[in-house]
């Protein structure tokens, strides 16, 4: 049915973070979601089997496993997808991952895509990160940090994904680090909203300890606009964006 697209400003932003939280959020309200990393980099043996990291991820914060449809390529050398493929002897084709999410969006309610790195990441010597967005047309969600430096990494996304005509449905800004003055977040906030003219869903606390099983999600997201991605995830047709 409905789907987004989990896109950063950059590599570790927190797109695992918001997917996982999301998910959790929609799994404990009743819903049928699914988290789908296509390209993941970095993946590590546990035993005889190469598992992703963000998918552990996914199943560890929300509590639950999601099976074997969790990723299309998984590679061991922690870099961009072109050259963990190129290293391994292997070609990232975008072909296999628009018929998973096409399969998947047909067995699942909702789906969360998760991209690897910003909008610029090669996938292949032909294909960045965005041109795989734009055959998926799923609306996206930008993950961006909350602090100091989000305005300028943040527009600049936004305008490469207007550049292209594809959906935004909203930012969701993290607190990556921890401390950041309150000021400098609020008028992040405002800033991003007047300069890109999308509207942010919601910012994500820093959390200490990395307790992360342990929060609580819906007090989180009381405070989020989370009716822009129902209103989204509502759109009878994906053509509609
Ligand atoms: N709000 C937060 N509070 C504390 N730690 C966080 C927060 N968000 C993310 N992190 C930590 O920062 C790191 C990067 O986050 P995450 O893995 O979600 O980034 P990513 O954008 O998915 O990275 P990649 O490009 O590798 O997929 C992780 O160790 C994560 O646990
Ligand atoms: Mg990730």
């Amino acid at each position: 049915m409905g789907g987004f697209f989990i896109t950063g400003t950059d590599t570790e932003i927190g797109k695992t973070m918001i997917t996982a939280v999301l998910t959790k959020y929609y799994l404990d309200r009743g819903a049928d979601i699914f988290p789908y990393k296509p390209v993941q980099s970095g993946a590590e043996w546990e035993g005889d089997k190469l598992t992703a990291p963000d998918t552990v991820f996914y199943e560890r914060f929300a509590g639950r496993e999601f099976g074997t449809e969790t990723n299309t390529y998984l590679f061991k050398i922690p870099s961009s997808p072109h050259l963990a493929a190129a290293l391994e002897g292997v070609k990232v084709e975008s072909q296999p991952i628009v018929d998973q999410t096409e399969k998947l969006l047909n067995s699942h309610e909702h789906l969360l895509v998760e991209g690897a790195g910003g909008l610029i990441v090669p996938l292949n010597e032909e294909e960045t990160m965005i041109d795989l967005i734009d055959r998926l047309s799923l609306p996206v969600i930008l993950v961006a940090r909350a602090g100091l430096g989000t305005i300028n990494h943040t527009v600049l996304s936004v305008m490469a994904l207007k550049q292209r005509n594809i959906k935004i449905a909203g930012i969701v800004l993290n607190q990556v680090t921890p401390d950041e003055l309150p000021e400098i977040e609020e008028d992040n906030r405002k800033m991003l909203e007047k300069l890109s003219d999308v509207p942010v869903i919601g910012t994500f606390p820093y959390i200490k300890g990395q307790e992360f099983e342990k929060l609580d999600v819906g007090e989180i997201l009381e405070n989020w606009n989370i009716n822009i991605l129902e209103e989204a995830m509502q759109h009878e047709s994906r053509k509609a964006y």
